[in-house]
């Protein structure tokens, strides 16, 4: 941050409520779906909240497009977008670099949601040539301002950061958005460089830091409220991650994508740590893949006409929530790929399609005990592994030089001790990313 920034410290006004008493009147949520471009979006939105997940986020809007095209506007946030039970809580989040552009933006969607998130973690390079989400982070004097205005047009507002390699510079520069007005605060323990093909693992240390440090700066737990995000795969890392961060809430992206059970368990009754308990509630943690697909499918029908957004993405999401089932029955994911066109163009009833792999579990179970179990091979004395039937969903790991990259904190922890080593040995390494569709 260069020295003549000027920072800006909003004046909170009359009667606004704090961060806490958002939270509180949203009924303290705690299980929450990340802002994702292509696949937050209402339909997902709906089956994720059938399955436990108590906030979710839009993906990320652009401010600049939204304050002046109508049909960005009405491809991207319909009628039924923010309609209250089926689609609340809900924070939409914009990306911008102009206060006008924001403020107009969120003045069309205050009344659809509960608050409103800026971007300011987007590392692609979509977001670098359009300079906003996390290159704007050099830019504190730009992003205060943002916040600033928010907040002082009476909008409940959060902002979704991600952290530097500085431990204490990324403190600062999350203070600086509480200071600006951000009543909660996203925090993505990741660098703007963890993307892609280095995504690697998110830092819950740093998550943890901030989350502390704020809250004793700010002299009382009472007002601000800190999300944690990364590193969700199994529905045990939710109490994990709280316990350790410290933070009032998690945000899941890929947890909720490849496994949208993650959240859909209660944890005050449901034992999520072992294999025993997992296989009690194993229908609703670990969904057998046709049932969702069909639960899904539903959803979309009933949408369909109001939210573009929700055909677009239809696909993406019955590829990632198959992924297991597809690697191994490869005739029916062959056959899969073209029908999605067919559907978009009203053509193809999917319900068929949704037969045959129902067909085809029931066939396979025959063979494949459908069990959870301990993965004891992967697993050690600080992370647990479970086995889970390829026709169930499940974690997603990324498998960098035939070792899972999961992301545990505890792994990360060791790997980020020296941060300029790790991101080096990042870039050196041969991903084998199977993204393969
Ligand atoms: C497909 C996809 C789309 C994403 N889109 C957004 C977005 O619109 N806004 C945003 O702030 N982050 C976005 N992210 C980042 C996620 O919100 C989240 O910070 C990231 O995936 C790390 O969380 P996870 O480890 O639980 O996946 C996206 C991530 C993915 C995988």
């Amino acid at each position: 941050m260069s020295e003549e920034q000027k920072i800006h410290v909003a004046k909170t006004p009359d009667g606004k409520k704090t961060g806490r008493q958002i939270y509180n009147d949203l009924g303290c949520p705690k299980k929450m779906l990340c802002p994702l471009v292509d696949h937050s979006e209402l339909a997902f939105r709906i089956l994720m909240k059938k399955y436990g997940c108590e906030l979710s986020y839009t993906p990320m809007l652009n401010a600049k497009l939204f304050s002046k095209d109508a049909k960005y506007r009405s491809r991207h946030f319909g009628p039924l977008d923010g309609v209250h039970k089926m689609d609340r809580p809900l924070i939409v989040q914009f990306c911008s670099n102009d206060v006008d552009e924001l403020i107009k933006s969120c003045d069309y969607v205050k009344d659809q949601c509960d608050m409103i998130d800026l971007n300011l973690g987007c590392p692609q390079n979509i977001a670098k040539n359009g300079n906003y989400g996390s290159f704007l982070m050099e830019n504190w004097s730009l992003i205060s301002e943002l916040i600033t205005k928010m907040h002082e047009h009476g909008l409940n507002n959060t902002c979704k950061i991600r952290i530097f390699p500085e431990m204490d510079k990324s403190l600062e520069y999350a203070q600086m958005c509480v200071d600006a007005g951000a009543e909660w605060l996203g925090v993505h323990g990741r660098l703007r460089e963890q993307r892609g093909q280095i995504t690697g693992l998110a830092d819950l240390d740093y998550i943890k830091y901030i989350n502390e440090k704020i809250k004793v700066k700010n002299d009382t737990e009472e007002k601000q409220v800190v999300i944690s995000n990364g590193n969700l795969l199994y529905p045990g890392d939710i109490k994990k991650i709280l316990e350790y961060t410290k933070c009032d809430a998690v945000m899941s992206g890929e947890g909720c994508l490849y496994n949208p059970g993650l959240y859909n368990f209660d944890e005050d009754k449901d034992d999520v740590n072992s294999a025993e308990g997992l296989n009690e509630i194993k229908d609703r943690v670990f969904p057998r893949v046709d049932k969702i697909m069909k639960e899904y499918f539903d959803i979309v029908l009933s949408v369909r006409k109001d939210s573009p957004a929700s055909m677009k993405s239809f696909k993406s999401h019955i590829f990632k929530l198959l992924r297991p089932f597809f690697e191994k029955e490869i005739d029916l994911r062959n056959e899969f790929g073209p029908l999605n066109k067919i559907f978009e163009e009203d053509k193809y009833d999917f319900n068929d399609f949704i037969k045959k792999v129902e067909k085809r579990i029931e066939e396979r179970i025959v063979d494949h005990e459908d069990v959870i179990s301990f993965n004891e091979e992967d697993s050690n004395d600080e992370v647990k592994y479970f086995n889970v039937p390829f026709y169930r969903c499940q974690p997603y790991f990324r498998v960098i030089d035939g070792v899972k990259n999961n992301a545990r904190y505890v792994t990360m922890k060791k790997d980020l001790e020296d941060k300029e080593g790790f991101l080096h040995s990042l870039k050196n390494k041969k991903q084998k990313i199977k993204d393969d569709y």
